[in-house]
């Protein structure tokens, strides 16, 4: 049966011959990673590559970023970007490689510029960056996996990992806190912010100093004005303080289940998780509840109303300033009148997977 044995060869090629767009979770020298390629992590879980944000039928946005999402989330749900002030902008073509100094880079593709770098101290000639289960992207040596020289859990964007840690590292001073986007189109970083304080509670900010929402402090099991935290829906959250470290962070009762928690743009905290059968997010929790308990929400010369759609709205005799940011979720600026619409933006990877 000639036909059939074509068939099952072709098959067994197709199976066996590593095309060049195969999933790997490794960037190497020599190896990098441009235009619609994808690191996926080795449990498929989690993809790294270029996206560019916005309706790509629409064709206004003209930037590129460099992020993770969830490989397996339809809805390209951006969790950590890196070049988030510094996007790649048409017609760049960008490549992410590990750079002359060993420090993983966006490049210009055709002038070798770096538009971004991780900015480590690199202490062998053996670098390597690799996507890891968790999320987390580690730039390490590749002989001493040990040796880890960058990761992007200690420079969060606006997503709180499983396994991850929001808080401070006493010892080296480093603090990571969440940061809202500006807008759902623009990756750089918004005026709301959740940080730890040294004590332990969490606080939302406005401008990193004015706090709008507290957790209160943490008895053993939950911070002390959010006892919905331990909700069925929730995953495990711990909080950990000691002389070294201060930090909250969390695992998952069950390594199937996508949740996605951290800062909106609206400057609120939220805990979401992936409906397959719905193909969207469900939103379990939400701090401040309501829209109007988040400062300045609406910018100046405008009256919060939670029960009104828009919730925001013009004092009489003002008009809004700036359309175009307000409707991509950024409201210093005043409000429009299609805020609900507009929130859902869709997310466009570069190419097609
Ligand atoms: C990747 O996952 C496979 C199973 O899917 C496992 O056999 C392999 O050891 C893993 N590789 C690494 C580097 O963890
Ligand atoms: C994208 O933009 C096009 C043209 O403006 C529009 O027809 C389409 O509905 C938009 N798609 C989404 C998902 O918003
Ligand atoms: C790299 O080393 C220099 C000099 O020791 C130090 O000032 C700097 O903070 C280090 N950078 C990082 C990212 O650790
Ligand atoms: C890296 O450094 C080691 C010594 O630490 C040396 O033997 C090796 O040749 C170097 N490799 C490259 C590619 O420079
Ligand atoms: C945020 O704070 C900085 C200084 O801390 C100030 O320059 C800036 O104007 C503030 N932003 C707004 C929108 O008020
Ligand atoms: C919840 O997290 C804590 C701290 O990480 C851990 O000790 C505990 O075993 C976890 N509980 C479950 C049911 O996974």
């Amino acid at each position: 049966m000639p036909l059939l044995h074509h068939v099952l060869l072709g098959l067994l090629l197709s199976l066996h011959t590593p095309a060049s767009s195969t999933a790997t979770d490794t960037v190497s020298p020599g190896h990098a990673l441009a235009g619609s390629d994808r690191l996926v992590s080795n449990n498929s879980k989690f993809a790294l590559g270029f996206f560019k944000p916005g309706n790509e039928s629409s064709n206004t946005n003209h930037n590129t970023y460099l992020g993770i999402w969830f490989n397996k989330v339809t809805k390209l749900t951006p969790l950590w970007t890196a070049n988030g002030e510094k996007p790649v902008v048409d017609p760049t073509s960008p490549e992410l490689a590990i750079s002359g100094d060993g420090n993983l880079a966006i490049l210009d593709h055709a002038t070798k510029s770096i538009i971004w770098t991780t900015h480590a101290n690199i202490t062998t000639n053996d670098t390597i960056a690799v996507l890891l289960n968790n999320g987390n992207l580690v730039l390490r040596s590749s002989s001493n996996p040990s040796k880890i020289f960058w990761q992007s859990f200690d420079y969060p964007t606006d997503t709180l990992f499983a396994g991850a840690k929001i808080g401070w590292d006493k010892v080296t001073g480093l603090n990571r806190r969440l940061v809202s986007r500006k807008n759902s189109i623009d990756q750089a970083p918004g005026i709301f912010s959740v940080e730890l304080g040294l004590n332990g509670d969490g606080h939302l900010l406005w401008n990193s100093t004015v706090p709008y929402w507290s957790s209160g402090d943490w008895n053993g099991r939950y911070f002390g004005l959010a006892p919905e935290m331990i909700g069925a829906v929730m995953p495990n959250f711990t909080f950990v303080h000691n002389d070294q470290e201060a930090y909250f962070t969390y695992t998952m009762y069950d390594d199937t289940v996508i949740v996605h928690t951290g800062i909106d743009v609206f400057g609120r905290g939220f805990v979401g998780m992936w409906l397959e059968g719905l193909q969207d997010w469900l939103i379990n929790y939400r701090q401040p509840i309501v829209h109007c308990d988040v400062y300045a929400i609406c910018g100046p010369f405008t009256i919060c109303d939670d029960n009104k759609d828009p919730f925001c709205n013009c004092m009489k005799g003002f008009s809004v300033r700036s359309p175009k940011d307000w409707e991509l979720d950024d409201r210093i600026g005043g409000p429009t009148d299609s805020l609900e619409d507009k929130r859902e933006m869709v997310y466009s990877r570069i190419g097609k997977a």
